[in-house]
């Protein structure tokens, strides 16, 4: 069986020059929204791929933001965004389902950010169960994610949308789960 959560999975389509759907400006104000100023705090952006959304946590929301990636062709291509080194995101290469977090910049994360990767997770209790051990009481978890029946069955990406139990898995033991809708796109703001 093809795992997804994996380097082997995910390094040759970087490599190649695969990209994913870009932030716009819909998906910015609703980030915008419910995330709210960093004033400084740490963010996390799990599976960053080429840094947008981490670049905006930093830059234009203001916190102190780190990108995580298993492939080291998208950290790489995150990294070469910043013109002035140091004054960016930092940027590492993390398994986010195996690695020690200990590594990690910070030991928790005011906000954690995992845009069109939750679907991608083999193991999605463990990967939810990794993140509330890295968020700090009263923190939140963005997730974008597609959900299933938005798409076509005759669509070739139908198979993108997470199922009903995947949605249960990520969405229960919050104490408020916030969401807002965007094509076939659901955004959720968990909060411990
Ligand atoms: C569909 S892409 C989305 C990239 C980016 N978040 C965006 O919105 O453009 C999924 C990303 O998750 C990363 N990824 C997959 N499994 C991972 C893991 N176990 N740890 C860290 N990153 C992972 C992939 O390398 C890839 O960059």
């Amino acid at each position: 069986m093809t795992t997804t959560s994996t380097a082997a999975y995910w390094e040759p389509l970087w490599a190649e020059g695969r990209r994913y759907r870009q932030l716009d400006g819909p998906e910015n104000r609703l980030i915008d929204e419910f995330v709210g100023p960093g004033r400084g705090r740490p963010a996390l952006d799990i599976g960053c791929g080429d840094g947008t959304l981490a670049r905006h946590l930093h830059h234009e929301l203001g916190y102190r933001t780190t990108g995580i990636d298993i492939s080291p062709s998208a950290v790489a291509l995150a990294a070469a965004h910043d013109e002035d080194p140091g004054s960016g995101p930092a940027w590492r290469c993390v398994d986010i389902a195996t690695s020690d977090l200990t590594s990690l910049p910070e030991p928790a994360y005011a906000l954690i950010t995992c845009r069109l990767v939750y679907r991608w997770m083999d193991d999605k209790a463990a990967f939810v169960n990794r993140v509330r051990h890295l968020l700090v009481p009263g923190g939140t978890f963005w997730v974008v994610t597609e959900i299933a029946g938005r798409r076509e069955d005759t669509d070739p990406l139908h198979s993108l949308g997470i199922s009903p139990a995947e949605t249960e898995t990520l969405t229960s033991g919050w104490s408020t789960v916030q969401t807002a809708d965007l094509d076939v796109l659901r955004c959720y703001a968990l909060h411990p």
